[in-house]
């Protein structure tokens, strides 16, 4: 029994069917990659994540871009966060550059069927697999609850990634142990339903070396949870005090520096221009500047690399009607082709759905 599907939702099947046979001659790239919506998106996740999506955002590419509110559920249960964090986390990627008639923006929320393919990989993966992941150990060692969605929370993820024939998954260092579960997961679906033909596409993960890890203030991993971060659209005094507390060594003011050991430095290559980083790094080496003097210059640059997209963003955030549009819309794309892999999956595994 075929599952009904909405005008739209066929349509948008037909175009991905057309799609799939120019992928098939090599035309298309499916990107995907998810970020959970909990808490103020900082640089590490900028520069470690949603830039990389939006630079994948060319011809030939298609974005696929979601907000993990269902894996938010893991560590946060307050649903007035949930629900605002959700829409900043649209806002942050549409006022970022993030075009939704290039890319597919959209809600975990709107396709329930991840869970539906996550309970079929659950049934082919063992757990002793799972047991090993350094994000579920990570996560007990910081006090958070053991439950069974921590630890089933790359069995999601993975389901997440194959759901939609992903290509390409974009994320930063930390996240690649969990593609590599997932490639597993999926080699080993294959193999039981398909003897090993590619019944679900094996992924690749997309990282890039050089803001492979982003400093925070304390020169450590930037991380919401560490207290260390930077927000994306901090403004004003709020992000002159951030950017004036970061650590620094404590070489005097005319001694001469290395500033690849500077934090400072570091956080300024990702936001200044070639040669405006050349002039920092020349004043570092030639001595008799101070990091005061530095950090002055790293806000300045912030300021200037953020505001455009700032004033978008608080822009965005007032239009709520708008953005729940665009999800909407993404929605109904990301789930037609959703639909499209479970239906084959279900023929393959027996499944019969009468409605
Ligand atoms: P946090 O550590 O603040 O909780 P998340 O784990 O929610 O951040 O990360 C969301 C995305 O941002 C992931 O793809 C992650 O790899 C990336 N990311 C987070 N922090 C950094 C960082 N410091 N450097 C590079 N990428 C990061
Ligand atoms: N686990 C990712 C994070 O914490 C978020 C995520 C959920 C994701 N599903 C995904 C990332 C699928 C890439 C692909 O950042």
């Amino acid at each position: 029994m075929r599952p009904s599907r909405s005008i739209l939702e066929r349509s948008v099947v037909l175009k991905s069917t057309r799609r799939q046979s120019l992928k098939s001659k090599g035309f298309f790239m499916r990107y995907l990659s998810g970020i959970q919506p909990s808490g103020n998106l900082h640089l590490g996740n900028y520069f470690g994540a949603i830039r990389e999506h939006i630079l994948s955002q060319k011809p030939g590419n298609e974005g696929f871009f979601f907000i993990a509110n269902y894996h938010a559920l893991t560590t946060e249960k307050d649903a007035t966060k949930i629900r605002k964090q959700s829409l900043e986390v649209a806002a942050t990627y549409l006022a970022l550059g993030l075009d939704p008639k290039k890319s597919v923006l959209f809600l975990q929320s709107d396709v329930p069927q991840v869970h539906e393919l996550a309970w079929f990989l659950s049934t082919i993966f063992p757990v002793a697999r799972l047991e090993l992941q350094p994000s579920y150990k990570d996560k007990i060692s910081k006090g958070f609850e053991p439950h069974h969605a921590l630890f089933a929370y790359p069995m999601l993820m993975a389901a997440d990634i194959l759901i939609y024939n992903s290509d390409r998954v974009p994320v930063g260092k930390d996240q690649l142990p969990h593609v590599e579960l997932c490639r597993d997961a999926a080699q080993k679906f294959n193999l039981m339903y398909a003897n090993g033909e590619s019944l679900l596409k094996i992924p690749e993960a997309q990282i890039r070396e050089e803001v492979a890890i982003v400093p925070g203030i304390d020169g450590e991993k930037m991380s919401k949870s560490y207290g260390n971060d930077i927000a994306i659209f901090a403004e004003g005094k709020a992000l002159k005090t951030r950017v004036m507390s970061i650590t620094t060594d404590s070489t005097p003011v005319e001694a001469q520096k290395n500033p690849e050991n500077c934090t400072v430095f570091k956080l300024f290559k990702l936001v200044g221009s070639e040669g405006e980083i050349q002039a920092l790094a020349d004043r570092y080496r030639a001595g008799g500047m101070g990091y005061g003097e530095a950090k002055k210059k790293l806000l300045d640059q912030i300021n200037t690399y953020f505001e455009p997209s700032r004033e978008k963003y608080k822009a965005l955030l007032k239009e709520e009607t708008q953005l729940l549009d665009i999800l909407q819309d993404g929605g109904k794309k990301a789930r037609a082709i959703a639909e499209e892999v479970m239906d084959r999956l279900r023929q393959k595994m027996g499944i019969i759905r009468t409605f």
